[in-house]
């Protein structure tokens, strides 16, 4: 007998079969961890988003299609992000009875009224100057903005939303908003806090999606610094004790370590936005036949999956709903 100069330990037993993998796969990866943002503007025809190849700006008028599509697809939540055909200094067009993410939720809600609604709250998309709050000097001025965005917050809630989720990055957006909500009898409208929202450069093409890059200046002195991840902790911790239900991470891909040690701290839901800009660099690559799209999309929401995040935020949701009906494996 040949003396064993080794264990017994084979890890490759486990892998011989797509069944195998499958039964001992740590990480599942399902639509209904799916949430799918939507663009939605007043009029018009369907535009398609340069940068983000398959993502249009829909018509309010043309909602029903998409919104069934998801539904059957088994996407149980979709985001609502609002191209307001009019801006000015308040983002007045943000917090408006008839602003175009209030008609998009009331019609969302009245075709299918078991999808989840969530509603971006911030004021960029509606600010003629592009900044998430509003100018005093050349500040954004964080207590002056609340008032509004608890206002946009209950004016969603007003339509049907039945969660809102602050993305401004103003200190105690969630406290503001969730004292709004419930003054207006809205206990049960659930915040999800864009918590530790970093000032990244992958948002690019949703800004060119939305028309909301900042007229001067950036985003660096609300939005938080990508360095950081101590301080990522103390917001989300902000956050939950001003009683956001479910933290965000955002962007997911370049913060996978945020996610993780958020996961760990926190007895909360943790969502993470598999952004624009990461959406747009696979698909690029893609389109140029450089990377298989499909495994590469699976293995990135894997990851962030796997990291802990139970909720993503993802321009891939249909697809990956799909590659996930026809059994594709990781
Ligand atoms: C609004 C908002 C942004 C995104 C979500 N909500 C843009 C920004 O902060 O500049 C980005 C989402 C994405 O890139 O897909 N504040």
């Amino acid at each position: 007998m040949t003396e064993k100069w080794f264990n017994a330990n084979r890890p490759r037993r486990l892998r011989r079969s797509k069944a195998i993998r499958r039964l001992v796969r740590e990480t599942r990866l399902s639509p209904q961890n799916l949430v799918y943002p939507i663009f939605v503007k007043d009029s018009g025809a369907k535009e398609p988003i340069a940068s983000m190849p398959g993502i249009y700006r829909l018509p309010v008028d043309q909602l029903e299609a998409e919104v069934v599509e998801v539904k059957e697809l088994g996407i149980p939540a979709v985001i609502i992000f609002g191209i307001p055909s009019k801006k000015d200094p308040y983002g007045s067009g943000a917090y408006a009875d008839y602003g175009i993410v209030q008609k998009a939720v009331s019609q969302i809600k009245h075709i299918e009224d078991d999808l989840v609604v969530m509603t971006d709250v911030c004021l960029c998309q509606y600010t003629d100057h592009g900044h998430c709050g509003i100018i005093g000097g050349n500040e954004i001025l964080n207590d002056k903005t609340l008032e509004l965005l608890a206002k946009t917050a209950v004016s969603h809630a007003e339509a049907g939303a039945d969660l809102v989720a602050p993305s401004a990055m103003m200190d105690h957006q969630v406290a503001a908003i969730r004292r709004g909500l419930d003054d207006s009898n809205f206990q049960n409208v659930a915040v999800m806090g864009y918590s530790a929202k970093y000032a990244s450069g992958f948002y690019g093409p949703f800004r060119e999606a939305a028309y909301s890059n900042p007229s001067f200046g950036d985003r660096r002195s609300y939005q938080m610094d990508p360095a950081n991840s101590r301080e990522a902790m103390k917001e989300i911790e902000i956050d939950i004790q001003e009683g956001a239900d479910i933290v965000m991470v955002k962007p997911a891909l370049a913060y996978l370590d945020i996610i993780a040690r958020a996961y760990e701290r926190f007895d909360v839901p943790i969502a993470a936005y598999n952004v624009s800009g990461e959406y747009a660099l696979v698909k690029a690559a893609s389109m140029n036949g450089w990377i298989e799209e499909k495994r590469v999309v699976l293995e990135i929401l894997n990851s962030i999956r796997r990291s802990g995040a139970e909720l993503i935020l993802t321009y891939f949701a249909k697809d990956v709903a799909r590659w996930l009906r026809d059994d594709e494996e990781v």
